[in-house]
């Protein structure tokens, strides 16, 4: 079995040797500026060590891991771009370095060069691991919908929110796995339960997202802290806030929501010490941690010895105390 470390360069150096030095150069190279810029590469690395579960060597399973790592940059570019964000991986967002007509095509180009990517896999495959990506890919577009139009609705409530969560970021946590699974031939069982486990393994770790872009070292974690505060995104510990606030709380927490014309950088220190103050850092940390204990269950119900599952396991835990 592979290491995660091993996996992860498998990763860069295919990303690495992806045929990108096209023309036209505007269109191409800022797919090459966001490639380039590494991230976790947490997607492939799950793809590979669910396929590597069940076959030793993982060469077959590349292709579509560069694919779903490739379709998940391209998220970020329209994402950056949605969230007027600034700063992706300590570098400019693409919008920012180039302009929104860069982020908007280069980003097209990037879906189609995912799917792609995705194709170059098993024939006889193919059809299943392209159903569940279009599938995915489908689910993330309603999912960023909902985060978007939560900005300006107030009475969001927190089952809404876990299944916006779902949509935007765990899907594709969990059709990672499953791609890989189904590709390595697993059982159908474990293909399920390795979907469910990466499910709940997304909730847990847009959870921590979100808990990052407040509570967050901006050197570490690469991105703007309070990004989601200036947008009134309503993340779980926005929505907590509101449902636990004395009175005198939610009234000031609610003057600073949608508050258009008021300094940035006061509105961040002011609603996180709100936050703090209402204890809504450690509610979320504890929602956190109960994803990850059902995402452990899940993994708990694949059919295979303990010590293969143990990368899966501790990958999982390092993603539950990361700060990047
Ligand atoms: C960022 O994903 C988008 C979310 C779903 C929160 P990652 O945190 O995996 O970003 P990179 O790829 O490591 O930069
Ligand atoms: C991530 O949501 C969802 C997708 C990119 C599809 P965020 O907007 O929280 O991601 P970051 O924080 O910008 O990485
Ligand atoms: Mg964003
Ligand atoms: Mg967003
Ligand atoms: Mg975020």
């Amino acid at each position: 079995m592979y290491s995660s470390k091993e996996l992860l360069q498998l990763v860069n150096e295919a990303i690495a040797s992806l045929p990108l030095e096209r023309e036209p150069k505007g269109l191409y190279a800022p797919i090459r500026y966001v490639l380039s810029l590494g991230g976790k590469r947490i997607r492939p690395v799950l793809m590979l060590m669910a396929y590597n579960l069940y076959r030793e060597d993982v060469k077959p399973c590349i292709m579509p891991a560069i694919g779903l790592e490739t379709y998940h940059n391209f998220t970020l570019l329209h994402d950056d771009l949605m969230d007027r964000a600034e700063v992706r991986r300590g570098k400019a967002c693409v919008h920012r370095k180039w302009n929104d007509n860069t982020a908007i095509l280069s980003g097209d180009n990037m879906l189609v060069l995912a799917f792609q990517y995705m194709m170059q896999c098993d024939e006889a495959k193919m059809p299943d691991v392209m159903r569940v990506f279009s599938k995915t890919a489908i689910e993330i577009d309603e999912g960023q919908q909902y985060d978007i139009d939560f900005e300006t609705r107030n009475d969001v409530t927190e089952a809404e929110y876990i299944e916006m969560i779902r949509l935007k970021t765990s899907v594709l946590l969990a059709c990672a796995l499953q791609i890989g699974a189904t590709l390595a031939g697993a059982p159908e069982q474990d293909t399920q339960a390795l979907y469910r486990f990466g499910e709940n393994l997304g909730l847990a770790f847009q959870l921590q997202d979100d808990f990052l872009d407040v509570y967050g070292d901006p050197k570490v974690f690469g991105k703007k802290i309070g990004g989601d505060i200036l947008c009134d995104k309503k993340t779980y510990m926005l929505i907590n806030a509101l449902l636990h606030a004395s009175e005198a709380d939610r009234v000031e927490l609610q003057r600073w929501i949608g508050c258009k014309d008021c300094n940035p950088e006061e509105k961040i220190q002011a609603v996180t010490a709100l936050y703090t103050k209402i204890g809504v850092d450690r509610m979320a940390q504890e929602r956190m941690n109960a994803y990850y204990a059902e995402a452990e269950a899940c993994l708990d119900k694949v059919s295979l010895p303990e010590e293969r599952k143990h990368m899966l396991r501790s990958i999982a835990l390092e993603l539950m105390g990361r700060q990047s």
